[in-house]
């Protein structure tokens, strides 16, 4: 079972109580939204691997360490996702971006795949699936599965807030798969909006609501 990681740094949790504020305007939520991501993005890469190398500081050589040469990809699904990414980046600048967009079948309710683009080196690639909200999973369990449909394996799942349906649903489609979350949240309502949630995330991002 993948673990679901809650990312409760105090930064986090101050800034996402302006995110959840419906009077927060769109620019403000854009900013704030940005700058949570870069807090998770400091969370989310904890378990990076180090290796030591020399490096001659002005008084003395030393042993010191640097990130091991770990291949990272980021995954925003559209559109929503797309305002993590850049806050994502400032910590992970040398990560190459996949895009995957999905719409949900009016009749099926299901998720369908209507635009992916990855980079080509994307299997050898450790990879941030990246969402602001982890409502009923269905977006997220198939962005995943497109991901290892094309040979991807190490897949993280980033959301700033996530219902427990969305992440048992994960968790149980995909089990090697850790979610990072900035809050846990009570419920969906019949709508599929999650309890208390922030509304529609994307509609706040971009102010088309
Ligand atoms: N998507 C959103 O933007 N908000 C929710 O509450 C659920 C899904």
């Amino acid at each position: 079972m993948g673990k679901l990681v809650i990312c409760d740094h105090p930064l986090i949790q101050h800034k996402l109580t302006f995110i959840r504020d419906v009077r927060t305007n769109t620019k403000e939520f854009r900013e704030h939204v940005d700058e949570v991501a870069t807090l998770m993005a400091y969370e989310i890469t904890r378990d990076i691997p180090l290796e030591t190398i020399t490096v001659q500081t002005p008084v003395a050589e030393t042993q010191s360490k640097v990130i091991s040469g770990r291949m990272l990809g980021l995954i925003p699904i559209l559109r929503a996702g797309l305002g993590m990414l850049e806050g994502v980046l400032k910590l992970l600048p040398a990560a190459k971006v996949g895009h995957v967009g999905l719409f949900r079948d009016p009749d099926t309710l299901l998720p369908v795949e209507y635009y992916i683009k990855l980079p080509t080196d994307v299997q050898e690639r450790e990879l941030i699936v990246i969402d602001p909200m982890l409502a009923t999973g269905g977006s997220a369990i198939a962005a995943i599965t497109a991901l290892k449909k094309r040979g991807c394996t190490q897949i993280k799942m980033m959301n700033l807030i996530a219902a427990p349906e969305g992440v048992a649903a994960v968790q149980a489609a995909h089990p090697d798969v850790d979610i990072y979350v900035a809050a846990l949240d009570d419920h969906l309502n019949e709508h599929g909006y999650i309890v208390p949630g922030l509304g529609d995330a994307g509609d706040r991002l971009y102010g088309t609501k």
